[in-house]
């Protein structure tokens, strides 16, 4: 029998110490606060924003939602980021991606202010990951992949770890974080990716597969050997004319067969996604800190 890695159970955990470090900081007369760009309709984005916004009411952070037209200029988001920069009430600014096509991503987040990047996409964060320093900012997911694996009991140290995908907001940071030379990382990792050769032979011999390919069920029951754990970071919407909403949301694993062979595995939803905001909360409340 596999054992269902619950999200939702574990980013509960993260919020009983998160609401106690919120209470000390507000003793100290400092709410984190977090704002949350929006620019454009995308109807996922739009979803997110808003379970951001609820958790941060939720735990009593101080939460300021932006939501900008589609047809906002480069110029207005950099005078919106630089703002919020200088907000002493703001302590961390996430700007959700992906922005509409005129808009150059790469230059918004390099105007953050690194302490202010809860997301640890700025350069200075992507390099203190690089470089071991705590202080900086790790991505939400990543970090979230990790503390779901750790409070599963699985042994990430020593483990080979294989990781499909390698984008700058889940596979590459997910590498370098597992890599790290501490108690929570020492992994073997290997990255494969959508041009990877013998991919099924590599994903085979892994003891934990974390799937981040952007791929409606990419991982088949011949990827992975038996026993091996999986961890499933993909929100696919795929039409679906018996679901209310016409889609039905599916991972990047094929879950039924999948499940079959693994010792753990996470769902979809209820899996990745809860702990990506719950880390999300815990940056915001990190940066809160180090504003003191
Ligand atoms: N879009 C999908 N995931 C993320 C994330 O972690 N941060 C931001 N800013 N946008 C996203």
């Amino acid at each position: 029998m596999t054992k269902l890695i619950d999200g939702r159970a574990i980013a509960d955990k993260v919020y009983i110490d998160l609401r106690r470090e919120v209470a000390e900081l507000k003793a100290k007369g400092v709410t984190p606060g977090l704002a949350v760009i929006l620019v454009g309709d995308n109807p996922a984005s739009r979803a997110y924003v808003r379970s951001k916004d609820r958790m941060c009411r939720e735990l009593g952070l101080h939460s300021m939602k932006l939501e900008l037209p589609a047809s906002t200029t480069q110029i207005d988001l950099l005078a919106r980021v630089e703002e919020l920069n200088r907000d002493s009430s703001i302590h961390g600014i996430l700007v959700q991606s992906p922005p509409p096509a005129h808009i150059d991503e790469a230059a918004i987040v390099r105007a953050l202010a690194p302490h202010k990047d809860v997301d640890g996409f700025h350069p200075e964060n992507v390099a203190r990951l690089v470089l071991e320093d705590p202080s900086g900012f790790v991505p939400c997911t990543p970090l979230g992949v990790q503390r779901l694996l750790l409070e599963t009991g699985v042994e990430i140290s020593g483990a080979h770890v294989v990781v499909l995908g390698r984008s700058m907001i889940v596979g590459k940071p997910l590498a370098l974080l597992l890599m790290q030379k501490n108690k929570n990382g020492n992994a073997t990792v290997t990255v494969v990716h959508s041009r990877s050769g013998n991919l099924a032979q590599t994903t085979r011999s892994a003891d934990i597969v974390i799937a981040a390919i952007g791929r409606a069920e990419f991982l088949r029951a011949d990827h992975i050997r038996e026993g091996a754990v999986v961890v499933d970071v993909g929100i696919n919407r795929v039409h679906d004319r018996l679901s209310e909403r016409g889609y039905r949301l599916v991972g990047d694993v094929a879950f039924e067969e999948v499940s079959k062979k693994t010792s753990a595995i996470t769902p979809v939803p209820g899996g990745v996604g809860p702990m990506t905001i719950a880390m999300l909360m815990a940056n915001t409340v990190k940066a809160a800190k180090q504003s003191l």
